[in-house]
C-alpha cells in the first residue's frame, strides 16, 4: 500500500470523503493539497425536531436513502466524475454505530469496486483538522477544545498528527445540555442555535449558576449539574418559551456553559503553555463561546485559531483534509476489508 501512497502524493489527485456519524449525510471532494472542491451537507434537522434530539434508528435509515445523491451532488459540484477520484476517506467513529456503518459501507463498496484505497478517520480528529482547514500554519504545541453535540473534549497537539486526550466531559456534552434545555423549553432542535439566537441582548449575570469543580485540576468537564440546576431554575419560576425572565436565564446559562468549558481550557493553558488554542465542533458556532476564547487568547498571550462556521458543525471536507494529510505523512493504509465502524473512541486512551 505504501506504493499506493506514493503514487497518490505525486498526482495531486482527489479524494472524496463521507461522514455520517450522526445526522448529518456529507459528502466532500478534496485535493491531495488540501482544497476544497465541494463541501455538501444534507442534515436530518427537521426530521429529528419533533423528537427534541437525534433517533438513532431514523438518522441511519434517512443516511442510507441520502447517501447517494449526496455524494453525486459533491461529485457534481466538484465538476469530477467517480473515474477522477483516487482515494475515498471516511468517519468511522465514534458516533452512532447503525448512521456510522451507513458510510463505511458505502465507502468500503465503492473503494473496493474502483480498486482504490480507503482511509479510516476518526470524527475527534477530523474536528480538530477543521481548524487546519483555514489556517494550516498553526504552531505547535497546541490545545484544542472540541465541544460538540456528542462530544466535549480537551486535547493537547505536541505536533501535527499528534493528539493527547487531557480531559472529556463525565457526563453530558456541552451542545448536548444546550439542546436538552431547549427540549424542555420546547425551543425548537438543534437547541444551540435557539439559544444563541434567543439569549441575544439578555443579562447573563441576572441567574447565577454554580460551576462544576473537578478534584485533582482534572481537565475533565461536567455538563450535568448545569442542566440541572438550569431545569429546577425553570421550573420554580415557571419559566416558558414566552416568559419575560427567558431572554436573561438562556443567556446566564449560555455564559455559565462558555465559563465552564473555558475554565479547563486556562487550566490545560497554564500548565502546558501552548503556543496557540484552537476550538472547534458544532458549539464553536456560538459567538459568546468564540468571543471570550479570544479573549483568553489575548490575557495568556497565545494565538486563538476557530474554524469558518460551516467547518465547525459535521462536514466531509474536516475528514478528507484529514487524509490528504495522513497520506502526507505517508501513514500506512489498511487494506479495504479491514476498515470497520467503531462508536466509542479508542484512539486516545492514555
Ligand atoms: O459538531 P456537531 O455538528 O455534531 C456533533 O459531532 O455532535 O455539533 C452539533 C452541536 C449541537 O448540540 C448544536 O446545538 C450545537 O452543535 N450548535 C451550537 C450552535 N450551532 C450548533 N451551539 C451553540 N451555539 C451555536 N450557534
Ligand atoms: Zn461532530
Amino acid at each position: 500500500m505504501d506504493r499506493e501512497v506514493k503514487r497518490l502524493d505525486q498526482n495531486n489527485g482527489l479524494i472524496l470523503a463521507i461522514e455520517t456519524s450522526c445526522d448529518e449525510t456529507a459528502a466532500a471532494v478534496i485535493s491531495l493539497q488540501r482544497e476544497v472542491r465541494s463541501n455538501v451537507v444534507l442534515s436530518q434537522d427537521k426530521l429529528h425536531a419533533p423528537f427534541g434530539g437525534v433517533v438513532p434508528e431514523i438518522a441511519s435509515r434517512q443516511h442510507l436513502k441520502t447517501i447517494l445523491p449526496v455524494v453525486e451532488k459533491a461529485l457534481g459540484q466538484a465538476k469530477t466524475k467517480l473515474e477522477n477520484i483516487d482515494a475515498l476517506a471516511v468517519t468511522q467513529g465514534p458516533g452512532l454505530i447503525g448512521s456510522l456503518l451507513v458510510g463505511v459501507c458505502f465507502a468500503k463498496s465503492l473503494a473496493y469496486s474502483l480498486d482504490k484505497p480507503v482511509i479510516g478517520i476518526d470524527h475527534l480528529q477530523a474536528h480538530v483538522e477543521s481548524v487546519f482547514l483555514d489556517f494550516p500554519d498553526i504552531p505547535f504545541p497546541a490545545l484544542a477544545l472540541l465541544v460538540s453535540g456528542g462530544h466535549t473534549s480537551l486535547f493537547f497537539l505536541p505536533a501535527r498528527l499528534a493528539y493527547r486526550l487531557l480531559g472529556r466531559t463525565r457526563d453530558d456534552a456541552a451542545g448536548e445540555a444546550l439542546d436538552k434545555i431547549a427540549k424542555f423549553l420546547g425551543l425548537g432542535y438543534p437547541g444551540g442555535p435557539v439559544v444563541e439566537k434567543m439569549a441575544e441582548g439578555g443579562d447573563p449575570g441576572r441567574f447565577e449558576f454554580a460551576l462544576p469543580k473537578m478534584k485533582d485540576r482534572s481537565l475533565d468537564f461536567s455538563f450535568s449539574g448545569l442542566k440541572t440546576a438550569a431545569l429546577k431554575i425553570i421550573r420554580e419560576k415557571g419559566l416558558s418559551s414566552s416568559h419575560p425572565d427567558l431572554k436573561d436565564f438562556l443567556a446566564s446559562f449560555e455564559a455559565a456553559a462558555v465559563d465552564a468549558l473555558l475554565a479547563s481550557l486556562q487550566l490545560a493553558i497554564d500548565a502546558y503553555q501552548p503556543k496557540a488554542i484552537l476550538l472547534c465542533g458544532g458549539v464553536a458556532r456560538n459567538r459568546r463561546l468564540r468571543v471570550h476564547f479570544e479573549e483568553l487568547a489575548r490575557q495568556t498571550g497565545v494565538v486563538a485559531y476557530s474554524p469558518s462556521p460551516e467547518f465547525c458543525t459535521d462536514n466531509a471536507a474536516m475528514v478528507g483534509a484529514l487524509a490528504a494529510e495522513k497520506i502526507r505523512f505517508g501513514h500506512p493504509i489498511p487494506p479495504v476489508f479491514q476498515l470497520d465502524a467503531y462508536a466509542r473512541s479508542n484512539a486516545f486512551q492514555e
